[in-house]
């Protein structure tokens, strides 16, 4: 299993992250056999398995649920778990009870979502024992304060920001930090001020690593087609074809055959 100082040690010899997200021991399983170096337990669960139009719908339980079932799964991956909607936002203790929660769960790592009103908490997880991946640019979190699903950091002041969290986020002991959203030039100028890894969605190659939502990345979710999406499979139309043999099947009478029956 990879840890934070592989985290730390791929940045030094410049080779690449790999994260994936993942909710379920099904495909956690899957994924343990994979090269991928880390798994995330994104508050994304909350769209991608629950249905829920947007992540404020994640919960504690949720997370805990999901992140024990991809550790069931993926003994072998570092799994890093999100803080929910407002889990960091209700003082150090609650936010410690709910890192602590998700670490007993099966999580290596806790992710939060922006810096401004975060350093003390994170400062207090990472001195607890509790690491502590940033998530900057575009954090879906915060979708309505953010007026939408937007590009983060176009006009000076606002990337500017971006890297003046990241270097606090960073300073707090952050072990790594996602990038979400923002344009190439300020994933790079990012990057290359941290001596953590930036791990990017929809940010460029100029980042450490990149992430990707599992579903997203395997084509099950055929109307999802953002820019800084590649498809490496079109698993919804594989899918629903073999669904529709089944019942082709079924319904003609091929299956069940004599060898799927007991005698
Ligand atoms: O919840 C999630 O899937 C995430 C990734 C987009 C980084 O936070």
């Amino acid at each position: 299993m990879k840890t934070i100082l592989d985290f730390a040690a791929f940045k030094k010899k410049n080779q690449k992250i790999t994260m994936l997200t993942c909710y379920d021991y099904t495909f956690a399983k899957l994924l343990n056999q994979s090269d991928v170096d880390t798994l995330l337990v994104g508050d994304s669960v909350s769209q991608v398995i629950h249905g829920y139009p947007t992540t404020l719908h994640a919960t504690v339980a949720m997370m805990e649920l999901h992140t024990a079932a991809v550790a069931k799964g993926a003994p072998n991956k570092f799994i890093i778990s999100d803080m929910p909607f407002l889990s960091t936002r209700k003082g150090i203790k609650h936010a410690v009870e709910v890192a602590g929660t998700l670490m007993k769960a099966g999580a290596q790592a806790v992710k939060i979502e922006g810096a401004k009103g975060h350093e003390k908490l994170i400062q207090h997880l990472v001195e607890s024992g509790i690491p502590v991946m940033g998530h900057l640019g575009l954090t879906p979190q915060s979708i309505h304060q953010l007026g939408g699903p937007k590009i983060q950091g176009r006009d000076d002041a606002s990337a500017e920001n971006i890297l003046n969290d990241a270097l606090a986020l960073e300073k707090a002991g952050c072990f790594s930090l996602v990038l979400e959203c923002i344009p190439t030039e300020l994933s790079r100028k990012v990057t290359y001020a941290l001596q953590i890894p930036t791990i990017g969605i929809g940010a460029s190659a100029h980042t450490s690593g990149q992430v990707l939502v599992l579903q997203d990345m395997l084509g099950l979710n055929a109307d999802f087609k953002p820019k800084f999406l590649k498809k490496y499979s079109n698993a919804a139309d594989t899918t629903i074809a073999a669904i529709n043999s089944y019942v082709a099947e079924v319904r003609t009478q091929k299956f069940p055959q004599a060898q799927h029956s007991y005698e």
